[in-house]
Formats: structure tokens, C-alpha cells, sequence
């Protein structure tokens, strides 16, 4: 039953995800054992009723009270217990606690960012404890996304110029993927993210730590810190680091280069480039590109750019 279960519906993570999952095996049961039903009293009357002789005459009937009754109440009952209890999950599913965590979520074309209480932000990863309910404030800056986790069982739009919410309660540290389910452009199909659900006493740490201002961790060298914020910061859904073609340049052997740009001028790609690409994306565009980017200002701080540059110098 257990692998039944996993095989139609990705692991349900959260109690309203049971709830939800109750309600669909009881709409899919029922059904079934309603159409195998009628198809056996299909296949009882074709062979009862058929035409034995050509003097067969069809018998006159005008009604029949139980028979009517019996399939008007029985659906009537099914139809009242199945929007009883859509009813009470919906509710469940829209009302977050009163003592929900509340982080706020930005959507833009293509990634996701998420700001914390405390100051922390981040992209690509939401953070949260386990088994507490969090509740989501989101907007986008663009156009309407959509915040859908498969494992939590909840999708919700994000539109730009307004706030719409969301909420869940993750028993069990561990990952989830997000996916964006609205079409959104180009790179829909990449605007993922992660919840990242940790123990509370280890959620508390990371808050800590990720708050104020960001500087390098002593163990990493500038260019491998680099590496990991394009991570964390979704560069690489739209600049791969192998030559292959994106929604913007690949930063492969990128870093000395010259661009044409689409005013016609060229520029060579330094760090000061690079720092504005970043902080400005739509100041310089490379020829045969969008201006598509979204700006990284109040996100990355001068170290970290710093980092990301030494990153794609090591490109080749
Ligand atoms: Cu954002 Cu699709």
C-alpha cells in the first residue's frame, strides 16, 4: 500500500499533506468502484435484456420510486461528505496559525528570494525549523509566478502589486523542492528553489549566522566562496560555466574577453564590467541578449562580488 501510494504522489511531508492525500484516494476509490459498477450493470443488461426474437416487445415502464430515490441520495450523500470535507481542508490549508514564522518571498524572473525576521536573506533556498508552522508573504516584482512544493502539497500564485499567502509546517528536517508553476518566460522551467527544513536548534544557528553582513567563511578560498554564491544566488539558471548557451552569456573563458555590446560599442569584461553587470544589469548588454536580468543591488555585498569575479576568472 505504502509503495502504491509513493508511486501516484510524491511523499507527504506535512499533516495537511495527509489530509489532502486522504481526500484524493477517497474521490479516486469511489469513483472507481462507481464506474466498475456500472460497467458489470452494463454488461448484465446487454446480455438480460437482448433481443431473443424478432416478436420481441419492449415492456412498458414509467417509473420506479426506490430505484429513483436509491440513485438520487446516494450520489447526494457522496457529493455532501466530499464538500464537507474539501470544505475544512481548504480552510485548514488557507488559515495559518496565529504563531507562525513568517518569512517574506520575492519571485522574479527567474528565481526566488526569501527574507527572514532576523535580516538573513536568501535565494534559492528557503530555511525554515521543523515542526513549526511557517507562513509565507509573497510578491513578485515581474509577472505572476506561481510557489508550488509537491511534498508540502501547497501552490499559490504570486502576482506583482499585491501580497498572497501561503503556509505550512514540515514535521521532519530535510529538503523539498519548489518549483515555479505558472509560465513565467524563458526560464519557467528552471525557476526551482529548495526548502531546506532543519531541526529547531540548528534552524536558530543558521539564522544566526546568516544574518548582518555576509563575509567569506575562513576554510573557502575567494573563488570556491565564488562558487557558492552563483549557487545560492541562482546565477547559474541563466550563465553556465561550460560554453553552453543560456539565457545570458556563459562566463566560460568569459573574464579578459571583448563584447560587442548593443549600442555597437565593444567593452572588455574586467572586474569593474562584471561589478556592473551585476549591480546594473541593464547599463551594458551584450549583443544578442535580453535585458532580462533582475539587479543583484542590496543583495550581494562588495566582498561577495568580489568572490563571484574571481570565480569566473577561474573559468578558462
Ligand atoms: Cu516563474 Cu514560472
Amino acid at each position: 500500500m505504502e509503495a502504491l501510494r509513493n508511486y501516484f504522489l510524491p511523499p507527504a511531508k506535512t499533516a495537511i499533506a495527509e489530509q489532502y492525500d486522504a481526500l484524493f484516494w477517497f474521490v479516486h476509490i469511489s469513483s472507481l468502484v462507481l464506474t466498475i459498477a456500472i460497467v458489470i450493470a452494463i454488461i448484465y443488461f446487454i446480455i438480460k435484456y437482448r433481443r431473443k426474437s424478432e416478436n420481441d416487445v419492449t415492456p412498458v415502464i414509467t417509473h420506479n420510486n426506490k430505484l429513483e430515490v436509491t440513485w438520487s441520495v446516494i450520489p447526494l450523500i457522496l457529493c455532501l461528505v466530499l464538500f464537507g470535507w474539501g470544505f475544512q481542508t481548504y480552510v485548514d490549508m488557507s488559515t495559518a496559525p496565529d504563531d507562525a514564522y513568517e518569512v517574506n518571498v520575492t519571485a522574479q524572473k527567474w528565481l526566488w528570494r526569501f527574507q527572514y525576521k532576523s535580516g538573513a536573506s536568501t535565494t534559492g533556498e528557503l530555511h525554515v525549523p521543523a515542526g513549526r508552522p511557517v507562513k509565507l508573504i509573497m510578491s513578485s516584482q515581474d509577472v505572476i509566478h506561481s510557489f508550488f512544493v509537491p511534498d508540502f502539497r501547497i501552490k499559490q500564485d504570486v502576482v506583482p502589486g499585491r501580497y498572497t499567502q501561503v503556509w505550512f509546517n514540515a514535521r521532519e528536517p530535510g529538503e523539498s523542492i519548489v518549483f515555479c508553476t505558472e509560465y513565467c518566460g524563458t526560464d519557467h522551467s528552471n525557476m526551482m528553489a529548495k526548502v531546506i527544513v532543519h531541526e529547531p536548534e540548528e534552524f536558530a544557528k543558521w539564522i544566526e549566522e546568516n544574518s548582518g553582513s555576509a563575509t567569506k567563511p575562513t576554510d573557502l578560498a575567494p573563488a570556491e566562496w565564488g562558487e557558492q554564491l552563483v549557487q545560492q544566488n541562482a546565477c547559474d539558471t541563466c550563465h553556465s560555466v561550460d560554453g553552453s548557451q543560456l539565457t545570458g552569456p556563459t562566463w566560460q573563458g568569459k573574464f579578459g574577453s571583448q563584447e560587442q555590446l548593443t549600442d555597437g560599442s565593444s567593452v572588455t569584461v574586467d572586474e569593474n564590467y562584471i561589478r556592473e553587470s551585476i549591480l546594473e544589469p541593464g547599463a551594458n548588454i551584450v549583443q544578442g541578449y535580453q535585458n532580462v536580468m533582475p539587479s543583484y543591488q542590496g543583495q550581494l555585498n562588495d566582498e561577495q562580488i568580489s568572490a563571484i569575479v574571481e570565480y569566473i576568472k577561474t573559468l578558462k
